[in-house]
C-alpha cells in the first residue's frame, strides 16, 4: 500500500539556519506515528511544510501519491490533512461551539447536510456540550486545546497532525488525553496521527511507530521501544538518566 504521506529530501532554510535537512519520513495509513526530538530540531517545521504555511527550499510532499507542494493551507484542509498548533490559538473571541464549525466548514467533508449534528457529536465526543456557548478564550489551556482538537476534528481528516497536545497539561488531564486518542482511534478506524510529544510515556503508550529528528535530519526510526533504547537518541535527546530510569 503506498504511504499516505510522504515526504521527499524535504528541505527548508531559514536564512542562514538550515531548519529541516532533507528530511524523507513516510506515514503509512491508520497508523499513529510520533515524531520526537530536542527543541530546534525542525518538528514544527515539518507540520508547517506539510500543511502549507511554509513552503519547502526544495524537496516535496505527497498526500496518497501526489505532490501537494505549493498548495496553499486551505486546500491541503480540504484535501483531508488538519492540525492544531503548539502555541494553542483557537479563534478566542468565537465561542467553542463556533471554533468545531469552522473546522466543519473547512474540512475535507463534502456534504454540508448534517453540520450541526457533526457539531455536536464532536462536542460531545471532547466533553465539551456544557461549554459550547463560552468563549474560548475564557477557557482554561486545556480545554482549549481540547477546542483546537475539536477544529481539527470537524475537518473529518485522513491525517491528524498534533504539535505537543499535552505540552502544559498535568499528568491527569495527560492521561485523559492519551485515552482520548486511544478512543479517537477505535471509533475512527481510518483516521491516521502524526504526533509530535516529549513525554515518553505518552510516545509509547498511543504510537506504533516513531521518527527522530534531530538538526533538521532524521536521526532513528522504529518502534518505540527500539527508538527509546537507540544509544544516539540517549545521547542527544532522552539523556543518561532516562535510560538508567526506565530502561
Ligand atoms: N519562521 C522562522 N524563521 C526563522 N527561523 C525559524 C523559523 N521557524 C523555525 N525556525 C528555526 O528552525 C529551527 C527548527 O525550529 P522548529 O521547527 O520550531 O523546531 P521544533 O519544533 O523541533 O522545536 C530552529 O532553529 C528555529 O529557530
Ligand atoms: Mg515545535
Amino acid at each position: 500500500m503506498d504511504p499516505l504521506l510522504e515526504t521527499r529530501e524535504l528541505t527548508k532554510q531559514f536564512g542562514g539556519v538550515l531548519a529541516v535537512k532533507n528530511v524523507a519520513i513516510k506515514v503509512e495509513p491508520n497508523e499513529i506515528l510520533g515524531l520526537i526530538g530536542p527543541n530546534g530540531a525542525g518538528k514544527t517545521t515539518v507540520f508547517n511544510l506539510i500543511t502549507g504555511l511554509e513552503r519547502p527550499t526544495s524537496g516535496d510532499v505527497l498526500f496518497e501519491g501526489k505532490s501537494i507542494r505549493g498548495l496553499k493551507p486551505h486546500s491541503i484542509c480540504k484535501l483531508g490533512i488538519s492540525r492544531t498548533y503548539q502555541s494553542v490559538r483557537p479563534f478566542l473571541n468565537h465561542t467553542v461551539r463556533e471554533n468545531i464549525a469552522v473546522g466543519v466548514s473547512y474540512g475535507r467533508s463534502i456534504d454540508h447536510n448534517n453540520e450541526e449534528e457533526k457539531i455536536d457529536k464532536i462536542l460531545d465526543f471532547l466533553n465539551l456540550t456544557s461549554k459550547q456557548s463560552l468563549l474560548a478564550k475564557n477557557l482554561p489551556i486545556e480545554q482549549r486545546k481540547l477546542v483546537e482538537v475539536g477544529r481539527a476534528l470537524g475537518g473529518n481528516p485522513k491525517l491528524l497532525l498534533l504539535d505537543e497536545p499535552m505540552a502544559g497539561l498535568n499528568p491527569k488531564e495527560m492521561s485523559d488525553f492519551v485515552e482520548l486518542m486511544n478512543t479517537l482511534r477505535q471509533t475512527n478506524k481510518d483516521m491516521t496521527i502524526l504526533i509530535v510529544e516529549h513525554v515518553m510515556k505518552v510516545i509509547s503508550s498511543v504510537c506504533s511507530r516513531v521518527i527522530v529528528l534531530h538538526s533538521g535530519e532524521v536521526l532513528s526510526s522504529g518502534t518505540p521501544q527500539e527508538v527509546l533504547s537507540d544509544k544516539k537518541v540517549i545521547e542527544v535527546y532522552l539523556g543518561e538518566s532516562y535510560s538508567k530510569s526506565e530502561n
